[in-house]
């Protein structure tokens, strides 16, 4: 126990007796808590398990009772609360991703399976097609049905949870990074003014919006005309990537583009996939015809959310390349990656159904190339930018200072930022060291980039960032 606390425990100087003694103190109102959780649980239907009850409302003690015996060993609530959220945006984003995992890969299999499909075998005729597979210790083999079995099975599986657990993971991790720092994380745009609330307000809104006006445009304006509404589509998805780098910082601006197609994808299930299967099920079970156009439907958002996979996922990683979402034009990459994407998706889509357009792939190639070139292009165009500076020799104390005052006040072992309890990232520049360690990481995200400080929350100038760059460039001398 004591070694444990030792770990845990964030401050140094702790003292086990006072620390049990609080636990001890704590632990009968904790006790108290958990019991009247156990009988509230009871009146929600998925825990009517006395055993699952129990193992709830024990964690939910210990949790209680330790939090509360922390705060009395002296660990501000604050500071309780900034460690907590920052482990439960480890635990959420960790969640989204398995289950993100899951879906995908759901997905992916059926769209192949459909593909791969035997049809053409006389002795199978009866069925729609089979296919064999080996996997993991055995043979494996479908069969796909042409209409629905004479009676349905016991246990049919529907694979939704998936989608439905990564749209409420991804929502709360929308809530834990950028609602609850809305002016660190979401502000910056680089054309609108927005408080945080209002930035809150338009995000909600678009989710819902966006999602309002694709499924009209699907059902009822461009109903079709396949062709138009990709076109349609991906201009509203140009112009909506546009408006968010006006009204949000870059990475906000980013995410905001991966939630609201997410956002699409997850309504697409909930809202047709799963009614039209569900059509499918009850016209089983009594013996009537399903409604065609309902399937019909389906099987398009179905595509839809296959071709928005590659970008989506571009997005949830793009937060690692800050010289995408990092850049002038950041909008324009966002558009062409997410082009290089579909194509890559339509390659494969095409190759299942036995169509070799082999042209493809290097077009997408093509693609990440021209953007690579233009983006060495604005890196190069910025030496220009005062070229005053470039003559003089930039001491390290001027550097020195500049980290000092604009990034050190977060990036610190003690940050003195309000809000900021630990280095953002592990990054620390409290020595000389660390700075000289940092290099790439300063040049990349506030010289190149410029997304620290994040909203510039400590005003660095222009001219600071270029004294930063020239003294990277004259070779990082910490003896100038
Ligand atoms: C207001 C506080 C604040 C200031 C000031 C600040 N940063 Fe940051 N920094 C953050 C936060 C928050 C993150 C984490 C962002 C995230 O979640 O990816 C971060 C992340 C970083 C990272 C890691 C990026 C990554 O994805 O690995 C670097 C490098 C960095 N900052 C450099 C700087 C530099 C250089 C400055 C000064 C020019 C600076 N920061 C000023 C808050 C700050």
């Amino acid at each position: 126990m004591e070694l444990f606390l030792k770990i845990v425990s964030p401050i140094q100087s702790y003292d086990f007796q006072t620390f049990s003694h609080n636990l001890l103190l704590t632990l009968p109102a904790s006790i108290l808590i958990g019991v009247i959780l156990f009988f509230v649980l009871g009146a929600f239907v998925g825990f009517k398990s006395k055993e699952q009850r129990i193992y709830i409302v024990g964690a939910t003690t210990i949790v209680i009772s330790f939090t509360a015996a922390f705060y009395n060993l002296g660990v501000p609530l604050e500071t309780l609360i900034s460690v907590y959220t920052e482990w439960l945006h480890l635990i959420v984003r960790w969640v989204h991703i398995v289950v993100g995992v899951a879906w995908i890969g759901t997905s992916f299999y059926f769209n192949w399976l459909d593909s791969r499909l035997e049809r053409d075998d006389p002795d199978f005729k009866h069925l729609d097609g089979y296919l064999w597979s080996v996997h993991s210790g055995g043979f494996y083999r479908i069969e796909k049905l042409k209409g629905p079995p004479k009676s349905l099975p016991k246990v049919l599986h529907w694979f939704k949870w998936e989608a439905y657990a990564t749209w409420i993971s991804g929502f709360v991790l929308l809530i834990l990074v950028y609602y609850l720092n809305a002016s660190s994380m979401m502000l910056g745009g680089s054309g609108i003014e927005l408080t945080p609330l209002q930035a809150i307000i338009i995000s909600i809104g678009l989710l819902i919006g966006s999602w309002i006006l694709y499924d009209y445009l699907c059902k009822n304006a461009l109903k079709n005309n396949e062709q138009i509404l990709i076109g349609i589509g991906f201009l509203l998805f140009v112009i909506l990537s546009y408006f968010l780098t006006q009204i949000y910082g870059s990475r906000a601006a980013y995410i905001h583009v991966g939630a609201i197609i997410g956002t699409i994808m997850a309504a697409n299930v909930f809202r047709v996939i799963i009614p039209a299967q569900r059509n499918l099920v009850t016209s089983a079970e009594n013996k009537v015809t399903p409604n065609l156009n309902l399937s019909i439907e389906a099987k398009n958002r179905s595509i839809h959310n296959n071709y928005f996979t590659l970008p989506v996922l571009f997005i949830m990683i793009s937060s690692h390349f800050s010289f995408t979402y990092g850049a002038v034009n950041n909008w324009l990459i966002l558009a062409f990656i997410s082009i290089a994407g579909i194509l890559t998706r339509h390659y494969f889509n095409l190759r299942n159904k036995k169509q070799y357009k082999f042209w493809i792939l290097p077009s997408a190639g093509l693609i990440m190339f021209f953007l690579m070139t233009l983006s060495s292009l604005s890196v190069f165009e910025k030496k220009d930018v005062d070229a005053a500076i470039s003559l003089e020799l930039v001491s390290f104390n001027e550097v020195e200072n500049i980290i000092k005052y604009r990034c050190a006040t977060c990036h610190a072992k003690n940050p003195t930022f309000e809000g900021i309890e630990a280095a953002p990232k592990g990054v620390v520049y409290d020595t000389a060291q660390d700075i000289i360690n940092n290099i790439k990481l300063i040049k990349a995200q506030a010289v190149d980039a410029e997304i620290m400080p994040p909203n510039n929350l400590t005003g660095i100038t222009k001219n600071e960032r270029e004294t930063l760059r020239v003294w990277i460039e004259q070779g990082a001398k910490t003896n100038n």
